[in-house]
């Protein structure tokens, strides 16, 4: 079989839940590999209706393992609660396994993402306040805790004490609030730990196992490329790679090992939290477009900006990370649209872009050059073959693929498992 990355193309929210939810029926593995719960996968299914922070979106197909890969950062709080409310669902979660790898979400590190942001001021990046940045922060200090950790009391212990050491005197020096209680935080995590322990296991070899039965392996990523700590709009990122190149890392794969790449994008563009964002609309489309698509953040419920198809955006996007394919999604939220517009190039400072700038105040200052298609005013909901869509909105993705040079492979006109078109295999 094959190994298929499944990326965020934008600034997430791109709808790669209901993507990895439909091809793991297919499926016998689904590893998420970066983020944390910051990310929200929203999945619809026979099951009901589920926002996925952590737990891979292939929970709902009992033959596939899901995997909580290295590259994630995990709250275990978090992650338990998902758990209880899946198994109140009755859906079966005795196939989730974690890596001991993971490093996880502390409570120092959700207090001190939001003292950040309160630093910031008019500066503040918007972030989830989920602890993200903090603990990938930590990780790459080197004064992690990992998942593996909670399987000893004493290491736990030794490791706990030297990071509250150093964050107690930030937490009381720096921002002058109280220290947390080392005890405190250690109960609770130990009894996070014997929760979780039936799940923690050494993944890597999991997955090399499964590679060799050429299983068809689903790699989740979280968040979009314009999120990436290097390529997105710095600093207004999130703090783990959420690339096509990361899958492997994350996982503990070859990069040679993944066979296709999966670019997730909407048919329009949003954006939560701070930073540049040319084709924002901030007008009544964009208002049309949130409360059609019900554009409200999974994890904050914040409003989503939201604006036309940047095509700049998505060429760049697809050049980082080497679509082989597209999904678009929500193409349904057009429908009653008369005409659509979609950004090919900007204009900064009486020149023409061709490409997206790595500098944000450069494309803070970015006007979009737009290019007007017209719309085709009539339902798509329950259209289930490509060549029904009508011809406007097959010119509409058309003209996506000649912009971004990719093939759009799965096209969905609305939330639910069925309406969701293939137009070719994607293995
Ligand atoms: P953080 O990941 O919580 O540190 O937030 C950094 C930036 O990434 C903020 O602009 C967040 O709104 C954004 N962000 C983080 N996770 C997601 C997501 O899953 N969807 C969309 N935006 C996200």
């Amino acid at each position: 079989m094959a190994v298929v990355a499944i990326v965020g193309g934008q600034w997430g929210d791109e709808g790669k839940g209901k993507v990895i939810d439909l091809l793991a029926e297919k499926a016998r593995m689904v590893a998420r590999f970066s983020g944390g719960d910051n990310a929200g996968h929203t999945v619809i299914n026979p099951y009901g209706e589920f926002k996925l922070h952590l737990v891979p979106s292939g929970i709902f197909s009992p033959q596939v393992t899901c995997i909580i890969g290295n590259g994630v950062v995990i709250n275990p709080a978090s992650l338990l609660k998902e758990i209880d409310d899946l198994q109140n669902h009755g859906v079966d979660t005795s196939h989730l396994v974690i890596s001991d790898r993971a490093h996880l979400i502390m409570p120092y590190h959700t207090l001190l993402d939001g003292l950040e942001e309160e630093r910031r001021k008019q500066k503040a990046l918007g972030t989830t306040r989920r602890g993200i940045g903090p603990a990938f922060s930590d990780k790459v200090a080197r004064l992690g805790i990992r998942a593996g950790d909670l399987l000893n009391k004493d290491i736990f212990l030794s490791h706990l004490k030297s990071a509250l050491e150093f964050k107690n005197a930030i937490l009381t020096k720096v921002y002058q609030v109280s220290p947390l209680s080392l005890e405190e935080i250690y109960e609770q995590y130990c009894h996070y730990g014997e929760r979780l322990a039936p799940f923690i296991r050494e993944t890597s070899s999991i997955i090399h196992e499964a590679l060799i039965k050429e299983w068809l392996i689903l790699l989740e990523g979280a968040q979009g490329t314009l999120l990436d700590p290097d390529f997105g709009t710095y600093p207004y990122v999130t703090s783990s790679s959420p690339l096509a190149g990361a899958g492997a890392i994350g996982t503990g794969i070859s990069p040679m090992a993944i066979d296709r790449v999966l670019g997730v994008f909407k048919a329009y563009i949003t954006r939560v939290g701070g930073g540049p964002m040319p084709t924002e609309l901030k007008d009544e489309v964009g208002k049309l477009i949130r409360e059609k698509a019900h554009e409200y953040g999974a994890t904050t419920g914040r409003p989503r900006r939201c604006g036309w198809f940047d095509a700049v955006a998505g060429r760049f996007s697809s050049q980082v990370n080497g679509f082989s394919d597209i999904a678009l999604t929500h193409l349904d939220i057009y429908d009653s649209f008369s005409s659509i517009k979609i950004c090919t190039a900007y204009e900064f400072n009486g020149r023409t872009l061709n490409y997206f700038p790595s500098d944000s105040s450069i494309l803070g200052k970015c006007q979009p050059i737009y290019e007007e298609l017209p719309g085709w005013q009539e339902s798509t909901a329950e259209i289930r073959d490509f060549g029904k869509l009508p011809p406007q909105a097959r010119r509409y993705m058309a003209r996506l693929e000649e912009l971004l040079s990719c093939r759009i492979s799965l096209v969905s006109i609305g939330p639910r498992r069925e309406q969701m078109i293939q137009v070719r295999s994607i293995l």
